[in-house]
C-alpha cells in the first residue's frame, strides 16, 4: 500500500524550475540596485534570542503577541525564527561595532522571514523580505535616498502604478502628545469600536487608525502631523524637498503607522493595486532609539523592507514579462557506445569552459534526444556517430537555421564559445 504523503506546511511555497528565474531576476536587480546606491550585502541568522524582537519590534505589536515561530532549542534558550529583517540587522550591527566605521553603514539584505498569519494571496507564513538599513545619519537626505531606492526597484521592475505614502511618527515627545488627543477623540466611541481597537486602545492607540474593520469611523481623527515638535517638522519637511528635487512622487498620508514599534520620524509605504484585499508592497521608516534599545550607542537607523512574493504576484497581475529564459547553449547526441563515452568526456570539458550543455540519459533514440534539445531551447546540437568519432570530428547544427558543419573534436568548445 501507497505511504501516506506529506505536504507542504500552510503557508509555505515550493518555487519550482521555471518559477525560480523570476526569483533570481528580482533578486537581481535588487543587487545591482544597492550596488549603484552603494548599500551592501549583510546576511543575518534566520532565528535570534526572542526578547531580540520583544524588545526590537514591540511587546504590544501583532507580530510579538501573536505571530512568532518561538521555540527552545536542546540548550533551553528562548528562540525565534525572525519576523523580519530590522532587528536583527540592528543586533549584528552592535555586535560587530559597525557603528566605529567612519562612514554610514548602508546595508542590505534578500530572505525569508517568518510570521503566523492567516495565509491568503500576498500573506504567507514564510515570505522573502528585500529590506535595507542604513546606519549613523540622521541627515533627512537618507530619508529620502532609502525613500528612492524603494521607489526606483520597482521602477526597475517594469511595476506600474506603484505610489508612495509617507508621513511622520514623530518623536517621543510629540508623539505622547499626539496619543494624548487621539484618545479624546477615541474614547467617545469605544463601545462601537471592534474588540481590537478596544485592546489597542490601551496598549498602543497609534495603531487603531491601522484598523481595517473600523476605518472609516476615523475620518475626523486629529493629524500627527498637527502635533509634530519643531525639530520633527523641520526634519519631515527636508524630507519632502529630498524627495521633490530627485522627482520621487508621494503622497503624504497623516493615519499611516506602521505595525511596528520602533519608528521615529519618517514612516513610509509602497503601495499597489492588484493583490486582493493587500495594498501595501513595502514599508519602512526611521528608526532612531532602536540601536540604544538593542544595547548600542545612540545612532540612527533608517531602512524599509519589501515582500517580494508580493512583487511577484503584482508582475504577473500586471503582466510585465520579465527577461527569464536562459537557453542551453548546447545538446551533445552520441550514436553507439564508444561515442557514448566521448560525449560524456566533451561534456565535461564543456561545461568547464563556461559552456551550458545536456546530453540523454535515458536510452532514447535520436528523434527523442533532438526533441528534448528543443524543449531546452538548445542553440546547437552535437552529433556523434562511430565514423566521426574514427575521424576525430562532430556534427554541429545550427537549431535557428538547421545549418550543419563538421568541426573538429578539440576545437568544439571554441567554436561554440564563438
Ligand atoms: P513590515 O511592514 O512588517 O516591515 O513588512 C515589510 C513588507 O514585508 C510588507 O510590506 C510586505 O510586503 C512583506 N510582508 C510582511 N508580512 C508578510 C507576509 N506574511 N507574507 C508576505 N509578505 C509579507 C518590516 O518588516 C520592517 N522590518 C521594515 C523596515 C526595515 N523598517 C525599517 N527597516
Amino acid at each position: 500500500m501507497a505511504k501516506e504523503r506529506f505536504e507542504k506546511p500552510t503557508g509555505t511555497q515550493d518555487v519550482l524550475p521555471g518559477a525560480v528565474e523570476k526569483w533570481h531576476v528580482v533578486e537581481a536587480k535588487a543587487r545591482d540596485l544597492c550596488r549603484r546606491f552603494n548599500y551592501r550585502e549583510i546576511r543575518t541568522p534566520m532565528f535570534e534570542h526572542t526578547e531580540l524582537f520583544e524588545r526590537g519590534v514591540g511587546e504590544t505589536t501583532d507580530i510579538v503577541e501573536g505571530e512568532m515561530y518561538t521555540f527552545k532549542d536542546k540548550g533551553d534558550r528562548d528562540l525565534a525564527l525572525r519576523p523580519e529583517g530590522t532587528a536583527g540587522v540592528v543586533r549584528a550591527y552592535v555586535q560587530n561595532k559597525l557603528y566605529g566605521e567612519p562612514d554610514v553603514s548602508k546595508l542590505y539584505y534578500i530572505g525569508p522571514m517568518f510570521r503566523y498569519e492567516r495565509p491568503q494571496a500576498g500573506r504567507y507564513r514564510q515570505f522573502h523580505q528585500f529590506g535595507i538599513e542604513a546606519f549613523g545619519a540622521v541627515d533627512p537626505a537618507i530619508d529620502a535616498e532609502v525613500i528612492s531606492l524603494g521607489y526606483q526597484f520597482y521602477k526597475d521592475l517594469g511595476l506600474k502604478e506603484v505610489r508612495v505614502e509617507l508621513n511622520s511618527v514623530g518623536n517621543a515627545p510629540s508623539r505622547a502628545a499626539y496619543r494624548e488627543k487621539l484618545l479624546a477623540f477615541l474614547r467617545p466611541m469605544h463601545d462601537t469600536l471592534c474588540k481590537d481597537c478596544q485592546r489597542r486602545m490601551e496598549r498602543n492607540p497609534l495603531r487603531v487608525l491601522d484598523c481595517k474593520v473600523d476605518q472609516d469611523k476615523f475620518g475626523d481623527a486629529p493629524s500627527i502631523l498637527d502635533s509634530l515638535d519643531e525639530e520633527c517638522s523641520m526634519h519631515f519637511a527636508k524630507v519632502k524637498s529630498h524627495l521633490d528635487a530627485m522627482g520621487v512622487e508621494y503622497s503624504i498620508n497623516p493615519r499611516l503607522v506602521r505595525g511596528l514599534d520602533y519608528y521615529t520620524h519618517t514612516a513610509f509605504e509602497y503601495k499597489a493595486a492588484g493583490i486582493g484585499t493587500i495594498d501595501t508592497v513595502g514599508g519602512g521608516g526611521r528608526y532612531n532609539g532602536l540601536v540604544e534599545e538593542i544595547g548600542g550607542p545612540d545612532q540612527p537607523g533608517i531602512g524599509f523592507g519589501i515582500g517580494l512574493e508580493r512583487i511577484l504576484l503584482i508582475l504577473e497581475n500586471q503582466g510585465v514579462e520579465l527577461e527569464t529564459v536562459k537557453p542551453l547553449d548546447v545538446y551533445l547526441v552520441a550514436l553507439g557506445e564508444a561515442a557514448d563515452l566521448e560525449i560524456t568526456k566533451q561534456l565535461f570539458i564543456l561545461r568547464s569552459q563556461g559552456i551550458s550543455a545536456e546530453r540523454d540519459y535515458l536510452g532514447r533514440k535520436m528523434k527523442a534526444q533532438m526533441k528534448s534539445a528543443d524543449r531546452l531551447s538548445a542553440r546547437y546540437t552535437a552529433i556523434l556517430g562511430e565514423d566521426e568519432l574514427l575521424d576525430g570530428v562532430i556534427t554541429v547544427k545550427t537549431m535557428a537555421t538547421g545549418e550543419q558543419r563538421t568541426i573538429k573534436l578539440e576545437e568544439l568548445a571554441q567554436a561554440l564559445a564563438e
